[in-house]
């Protein structure tokens, strides 16, 4: 897989804090990426959503007619495409904006298909291995935040601050109604409770690298925070406040 991504932002005028990595991992709906995101912006730091990568290789997979559990195929496909991660606008809600290949698939990877499918797909290492070994090489300079299931664990075990961001899983799907009805979907809360409830189940459980939080990382449950309290929390932490 080639994998670019976009500049860094200007952010905070601070020579050590540009070269911190930061590990942000949690649960679904946790608000993991919107939080990753502004902290990185606020910091001047690269971002980089691994769950975005999985969810580009589930729609490769699916693009290509890939069984979900042919994982060598998959991790064959992932390997040869070019994805490509760029700072979100507003025409993508602030969303990171994803490129396989020469498709935007922006949209598409948040629809309801691919969230069913992303959690199965990502229990293959063939395809993990090619994921993290691209993930670790963006981090290595330093200057980075990541967010996903396995960055304090596997990708950056020697991350300088990681967090770990969890909330209810009502709270959870409250959340995720709220990023479907955006886009235009009509989902059923009941549904979406038993949905997260399973890709939890599924991620937790993987053999290969599973949603855990890290010995050494800080827990921030977000049921009564607003999107701001979390990311100046973080951003504290980052600064050493
Ligand atoms: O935004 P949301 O929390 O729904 O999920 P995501 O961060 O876009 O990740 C989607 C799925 O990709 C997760 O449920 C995991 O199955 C998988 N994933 C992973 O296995 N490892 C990561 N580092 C990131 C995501």
């Amino acid at each position: 897989m080639i994998m670019e991504t976009a500049k860094r932002t200007d952010g905070i005028d601070n020579s050590a804090v540009k070269t911190l990595r930061v590990a942000i991992d949690g649960p679904a709906g946790a608000g993991k990426s919107t939080v990753a995101q502004l902290v990185a912006k606020r910091l001047g730091l690269l971002y980089i959503d691994t769950g975005a990568m999985y969810r580009a290789a589930t729609w490769l997979a699916v693009k290509n007619g890939i069984d979900v559990k042919d994982g060598d195929a998959i991790a064959k496909a992932a390997g040869e495409a070019v994805i490509k991660l760029e700072p979100g606008d507003e025409t993508s809600s602030n969303r990171v904006r994803v490129f396989v290949d020469e498709h935007e698939v922006t949209q598409a990877i948040r629809s309801h298909e691919i969230s069913e499918l992303v959690s199965p797909v990502s229990v293959h290492s063939p395809l993990r291995k090619v994921m993290v070994a691209q993930q670790k090489e963006l981090a290595k300079r330093g200057g980075v935040v990541l967010d996903g299931r396995d960055i304090g664990t596997v990708v950056m075990p020697d991350a300088d601050i990681k967090i770990y961001l969890t909330a209810s899983t009502k709270v959870r799907a409250q959340r995720r109604m709220k990023d479907q009805e955006a886009l235009g979907e009509n989902p059923d809360y009941n549904k979406l409770v038993a949905a997260i409830a399973e890709r939890d189940n599924r991620d937790s459980t993987r053999a290969d690298s599973p949603l855990k939080q890290a010995d050494d990382a800080i827990a921030i449950i977000t049921d009564n925070m607003s999107i701001d309290q979390v990311v100046d929390a973080v951003v504290r932490l980052c600064v050493g406040e």
